[in-house]
């Protein structure tokens, strides 16, 4: 398949054709996503910080960490467009921090575009990233990266008032540039009405079937993450029960002496042995 583009996910927003996101961590994962054409967008979520790296919330991930995974997906990443959060603080210091740090996550993280979390307050330097040519990715409704601030990780836009201040915050970050928008945990009468509402494409974690796209973390898809199962996650595989009878049979078989047999080891030549011996 040809390489992703803004376009190509815009014209899937105005054919209703859904996008598929998923994220990936490392070379593997970055492979996996790749391996499968119907994957448009691979994102090195900061949720990399939990599910890969065991911090206890996005707000432990460093910008040094982020690169490191973003590079080693980038070189499993073929037609997929390329997205990497900006780690919590990378975006929030002064223009030409958030500016400086974007461009390190495309030339050291290889990555096409950056997502940033946030409303009408950032709207500022998604403009300003937008307009030297960064894309950017915006994220609203459940913004992980405040769920101290918020005291925990709520349903957003439940009340009339707060369904109206995501709608204007979409709209604020759609006219300062963002190509596409994650809608994280809305109801799913929101989700439906602020895709409308908005040109480009928006992508939900949480948000109902009515968003450009759907969006769901690596591990949680893939049955690997052993931590809480939100609503809105569906485990499309269940990789953690042949991984742990991989693991037990490996063992068992190296306790009990049948790994490895005779087709799993080298020989020497019959000749060279005794040269050896003597
Ligand atoms: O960090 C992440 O994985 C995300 C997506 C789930 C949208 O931001
Ligand atoms: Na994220």
């Amino acid at each position: 398949r040809k390489k992703v583009t803004i376009q190509s996910l815009q014209n899937k927003r105005e054919n209703k054709s859904p996008i598929t996101m998923l994220t990936a961590y490392d070379y593997p994962t970055g492979l996996a996503c790749s391996s499968n054409p119907n994957i448009d967008i691979t994102l090195v979520g900061d949720s990399l910080a939990q599910v890969c790296l065991g911090h206890s919330s996005t707000t432990q991930l460093t910008l040094a960490e982020m690169i490191h995974h973003a590079r080693a997906v980038s070189r499993g990443t073929s037609h997929p467009l390329l997205v990497a959060d900006m780690p919590f603080g990378t975006y929030h210091v002064s223009h030409s921090d958030a500016t400086s740090n974007a461009i390190r996550l495309i030339q050291e993280g290889r990555v096409d575009a950056v997502k940033l979390e946030g409303g009408t307050e950032i709207v500022d330097i998604v403009r300003h990233l937008t307009t030297i040519g960064i894309p950017v990715m915006a994220h609203v409704g459940l913004l992980p990266q405040r769920h101290i601030s918020m005291s925990g990780y709520k349903v957003q836009g439940r009340s009339a008032e707060a369904a109206q201040r995501v709608v204007h915050d979409a709209l604020a970050l759609q006219a300062a540039g963002a190509f596409s928008i994650v809608v994280e945990a809305v109801p799913k009468e929101l989700g439906a009405f602020v895709t409308e509402r908005l040109k480009i494409p928006t992508i939900g974690i949480g948000a109902g079937p009515g968003t450009s796209g759907q969006v769901l973390v690596w591990d949680d898809a893939m049955g690997t993450w052993p931590g809480h199962k939100a609503k809105f996650v569906r485990r499309f595989a269940d990789l953690q029960t042949p991984r742990d009878s991989g693991i037990s049979r490996y063992a068992e078989a190296v306790c009990d002496g049948s790994f490895p047999s005779d087709s799993e080891s080298y020989t020497m030549d019959a000749e060279e042995w005794d040269k050896f011996l003597s």
